[in-house]
């Protein structure tokens, strides 16, 4: 019998970032006792990474906009995959979930008239971004803490889940091991909520930290829940390129909504020279019209660079690949121009971007209201992810919750800047209400012994295999770099084949992968765990990519150029067959009410 410690809940929150926080509290202010379960420490979570704000039609900025504006823009920026209840959804609440966060302590930048100030990010027709310099997902983490640890939730930090327990078709707890010392744990509940965040770490390049191996996917997949559309995995256009020790780390999309521009090695704007015919009305096309509109001109339309992050992306590779790329491998990001215009500029930018201004001056020693960044693509965010119900977010598991990034549907196949940090409190809030409600309906379950026993000894057995060399860091390596090779920005067939037969071999290895040492605080056998939901969901990634035979969103394939109508509406589901193998299907995707498909051809203008 394995030695672990139990713990009870009513429900079990999997992930503390912004959804899992916020899940935790509404959960709590329903009466039930909440556990909160962090793979780190409490507070440190992608979240911090949603730098430029979120996205809610307070019009304090524009009085033209509202939700309908924000779910027409959320829809188009998503290819019209989206889920339309949870676009809906997200539009309506955004703007109450914002206020909520003021009321319990955000301090958010203000208008002259002290109003939440919103800026501009790209696909958002109005600025709509509320935020704090560029420390909003910081500052929201902040915010959720304080609330949530006063309010009696449990929170069990330097833990991973391993494993989920059923009880029958439902979920009843989940099997982990505490990181410092190695030791067991095992979660009794009857409701769970998933918010795990990404699965960044899958690719080479990303502004992912270590903890986004997947896990909350994988966990689902391996509990017998679906996956959707895990083929769309958002590049945000600007990460750093140099030094090599930062390449990845995020360049917040603030940058350009606050002014700055791109420009390629021979000093032109090239993103004029790629205009979506879905974005041509709305995008201007010239340098004044641009920069009038990020002065607040409300006739003038977008400068080019606050196109939606799919296209910035390939465009930046376009002119990387095309020989016209920074000595590093990116291009040229530019807010220092804008002292050209504004008399304050450098100070202005110290001030709306203060971490963009210490993370350039410390990690690369440039001077960003003096001297251009250097940027290009990295990893930032999974569209796709376990399927749930738009309304109540239960996956097709019942007591099975997922929210924020591990959850799919609000995004389509790309994700505006932004919408992320409101997805997480939307639906945070739902996800914590609903999993409340269904654990004091269901009763309490039952988790046989057996299940415990397995997933204890899957855990120990990288300690009985011999460590030939080949351990988990070059498994792990050697995925992510085949993964960034092969599952990139762009797609083809025979490299997305090439993807699923490397998986399968590095899964064969990642089998054999042994570690030396003990249980405390163990990093090598904390890889050789983690790589179980890192190739899970790689293979998730390269199936589903090389199922859509289109290119949409940030899913481009150079076998199948531009959109196909008949894909237009249809989603790709991966579940666990019996033989444990991945299978793969369609389905078409929610119907669209008409009210909604009216909003939306009312805002095609
Ligand atoms: O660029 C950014 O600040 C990121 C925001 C987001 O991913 O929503």
């Amino acid at each position: 019998m394995s030695d672990y410690r139990t713990i009870e809940h009513d429900v079990l929150v999997i992930g503390a970032g912004g959804a899992g926080l916020r899940a935790a509290i509404e959960a709590s202010a329903s009466g039930a006792s909440v556990g909160l379960v962090c793979k780190s420490l409490l507070g440190k979570a992608h979240t911090v990474m949603a730098e430029g704000g979120m996205a809610a039609s307070l019009a304090n900025v524009d009085d033209r906009d509202d939700w309908s504006t924000h779910f027409a823009d959320t829809m188009r920026g998503g290819q019209y995959l989206n889920n339309p209840r949870m676009a809906e959804l997200h539009a309506k609440e955004a703007p109450d979930r914002v206020r909520e966060l003021e009321a319990w302590g955000a301090v958010f930048d203000r208008t002259p008239d002290g109003r939440i100030l919103q800026r501009n990010f790209g696909g958002h027709k109005y600025p709509r971004l509320a935020h704090v310099g560029d420390r909003t997902g910081l500052e929201m983490i902040r915010t959720l803490q304080d609330h949530g640890v006063h309010q009696g939730i449990d929170v069990h930090m330097e833990c991973t889940v391993l494993r989920l327990i059923k009880d029958g078709d439902r979920v009843a707890g989940a099997f982990g091991y505490d990181r410092e010392r190695g030791k067991f744990r095992v979660f009794r509940c009857n409701a769970i909520v998933m918010a795990t965040g990404g699965i960044g770490r899958a690719f080479k390049v990303t502004s992912n930290s270590w903890e986004y191996t997947g896990d909350g996917h994988s966990l689902a997949y391996d509990a017998g829940a679906d996956l959707l559309d895990m083929e769309f995995v958002q590049f945000h256009p600007t990460g750093m390129v140099w030094p090599p020790s930062v390449a990845g780390i995020l360049v917040t999309e603030g940058v350009r909504g606050e002014g700055g521009v791109l420009r390629n090695s021979e000093g032109r704007r090239f993103m004029f020279d790629d205009i979506p015919d879905l974005y041509k009305h709305q995008t201007a096309d010239n340098e004044e019209e641009g920069w009038r509109y990020t002065q607040g001109d409300k006739d003038a339309r977008r400068p080019p660079e606050l196109l939606t992050r799919d296209h910035v992306a390939r465009c930046i590779l376009r002119e990387v690949r095309e020989g016209r790329g920074s000595p590093h491998g990116g291009v040229f990001l530019d807010i220092a121009w804008i002292k050209d215009r504004i008399q304050d500029a450098p100070e202005r930018i110290k001030r709306k971007l203060p971490s963009m201004y210490h993370q350039f001056k410390e990690l690369a020693g440039i001077d960003i209201t003096s001297e251009p960044m250097e940027v290009g693509p990295t990893t930032h965010y999974a569209m796709g992810g376990i399927r749930v119900d738009g309304d109540s977010q239960m996956s097709s598991v019942p007591g099975l919750f997922a929210a924020g990034e591990c959850a799919a549907g609000l995004h389509g196949a790309n994700r505006l800047g932004g919408n992320s940090l409101s997805d997480l409190l939307v639906f945070g809030k739902r996800a914590g209400e609903h999993a409340a409600a269904f654990a004091k309906d269901h009763g309490t379950t039952s988790a046989d012994e057996g299940q415990i026993e397995d997933a204890a000894r899957w855990a120990l057995a990288p300690f009985e295999r011999v460590d030939d060399g080949g351990g988990p860091y070059q498994v792990q390596a050697t995925l992510q770099t085949r993964m960034q090779e092969l599952v990139g920005i762009v797609r083809q067939e025979n490299e997305l084949r090439e993807a699923v037969g490397v998986i399968g071999e590095l899964r064969g290895q990642a089998s054999k992968v042994g570690v030396r040492g003990n249980r405390e605080y163990n990093p090598g056998w904390h890889t050789a765990l983690d790589l179980h939901n890192l190739l899970i969901v790689s293979e998730a990634v390269a199936r589903a990519a090389l199922e859509r035979k289109e290119s949409r969103g940030a899913h481009c394939r150079i076998d199948y150029e531009g959109k196909d109508p008949e894909w237009g509406s249809k989603s790709i589901i991966l579940r666990k067959g019996e033989d444990g193998g991945m299978e793969v299907s369609t389905q078409p995707t929610l119907e669209l009410r008409d009210d909604l498909s009216q909003i939306i051809e009312e805002n095609q203008a």
